[in-house]
């Protein structure tokens, strides 16, 4: 059988989304090492297993362009901010990285419609479900500030929060 080929604007698009996955996973290597140093122990694990979390979802999209015999791109990565004025600015910044994470699966999906590319809809659909998931994570720690304030006491129970959370990240089934 004759493998399916992938449009060019799918391939595109694809291997665009290698790129927003590695730059996520670069970006909370840098939330996790600012976490770290400033001394938010939980929400330094946390990160450091959100940015493994995001390079399976990467590995994900390379192994899926390559089982197509299309050669994944793996693309140049920017430096991420490195800096935060606060674990809230940090959780606020995350959040809306995710946003523009489920722009782009979105984006791909309705291209996949538009072009009856059934297989790459079937293979986006774990992503679709994944970015809710991961929105409503961030959201839920954004909750906790308004919840249990901002003080350095709720600070330190949201970076405990954080700890038993990364213990589950961890504990997830590899993507
Ligand atoms: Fe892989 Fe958090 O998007």
């Amino acid at each position: 059988m004759t493998k399916m080929k992938l449009s060019a604007n799918m391939k595109k698009v694809l291997n665009d989304q290698i790129l927003l996955e590695a730059s996520a996973s670069n970006s909370y290597l840098a939330m996790a090492s600012w976490c770290e140093i400033t001394g938010y122990q939980g929400a330094a694990n946390y990160f450091y297993a959100q940015s493994d979390e995001e390079r399976t979802h990467m590995l994900k999209i390379v192994h899926y362009l390559n089982s197509l015999g299309t050669p994944a791109t793996i693309p140049a990565i920017k430096a991420p901010v490195s800096s935060y004025k606060s674990l809230e600015e940090l959780i606020k910044t995350a959040l809306k990285n995710e946003q523009s994470v489920t722009k782009a699966i979105h984006h791909m999906v309705e291209i996949t419609q538009k072009e009856k590319d059934h297989s790459t809809y079937a293979f986006l659909e774990w992503f679709v479900n994944e970015q809710v998931q991961e929105e409503t994570k961030f959201e839920t720690i954004l909750q906790k500030f308004d919840l249990l304030g901002r003080d350095k006491l709720a600070i330190h129970e949201i970076d405990k929060l954080l700890a038993a959370d990364a213990a589950s990240v961890e504990s997830d089934p590899p993507a």
